[in-house]
């Protein structure tokens, strides 16, 4: 058991409300999977008054209890808007860090009640090319939604979290493979969420777009009639 903080190395420690990932160079900077308080519980509140461009980009509301794997679940942030919008989502991580701090935001999120997002929500610790392979697990997914690491300069410029996230992950976050195994997996579509002007995923040209301010949906559609349009939120 360590009495201190290690100097130069990310550590895990017990926060007030769950277990945080720091790195110690000053200013210390940590991050927690947290469902209940902060940004989270803002945009809970937030989900009844303005429809999410992510719900629409997955196609809640067109369809009842869609089940929506999350093969780059990160945080989990993305994931827990789509449960509490009613999809049953699989959360797949492979980091075994990020998914002790997911478990530990499930468990935090159940003693505070959120059902029944928390409930819609299983988490796997794998690796979603491995995972989504697996013809067993391919049977029910109606859409697989992605978040890949933004890289180089991109990244940098993604502020402190994801400077965090990517120390932990280290590079080889690419995940060109992973669409090609999603298109295969997903019955529905696959979305891809992007910054704004990066290009697509694996150079391969969405069906449709949903462009935000900082962020656009990529949306490729199973067996879509092929015209490409695109939208702003
Ligand atoms: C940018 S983060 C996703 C953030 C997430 N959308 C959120 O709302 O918090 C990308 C995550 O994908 C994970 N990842 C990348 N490739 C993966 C793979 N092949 N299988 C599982 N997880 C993967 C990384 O470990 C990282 O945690």
């Amino acid at each position: 058991m360590l009495t201190q903080p290690p100097s130069d190395q990310l550590y895990l420690q017990p926060g007030p409300s769950a277990i945080q990932l720091c790195q110690p160079t000053r200013p210390v900077t940590c991050i927690k999977v947290d469902f209940v308080t902060g940004r989270q519980a803002h945009r809970r509140r937030q989900l009844g008054h303005r429809r999410e461009a992510i719900a629409k980009a997955c196609g809640l509301g067109q369809a009842d209890n869609l089940h929506i794997v999350d093969a780059t679940a990160g945080l989990g942030r993305d994931a827990y808007v789509l449960a509490a919008l009613g999809a049953q989502v699989t959360l797949i991580e492979r980091s075994p860090v990020l998914c002790a701090m997911l478990e530990d935001g499930l468990k935090q999120a159940a003693a505070a009640g959120l059902e029944p997002a928390r409930e819609r929500m299983r988490l796997i610790e794998a690796d979603a090319n491995v995972w989504l392979d697996d013809p067993r697990n391919q049977s029910s997914i109606d859409v697989v939604y992605l978040d890949p690491m933004y890289s180089g300069a991109r990244r940098a410029a993604a502020g402190k979290e994801l400077a965090l996230l990517s120390a932990l992950l280290g590079s080889g976050n690419e995940t060109e493979q992973l669409l090609e195994k999603a298109l295969v997996a997903a019955r529905k579509r696959v979305v891809v969420k992007r910054q704004r002007r990066a290009p697509a995923l694996a150079g391969r040209p969405p069906d449709h777009q949903l462009t935000g301010k900082s962020t656009r949906f990529d949306i490729y559609q199973i067996n879509p009639a092929r015209t490409v349009d695109s939208a702003e939120y």
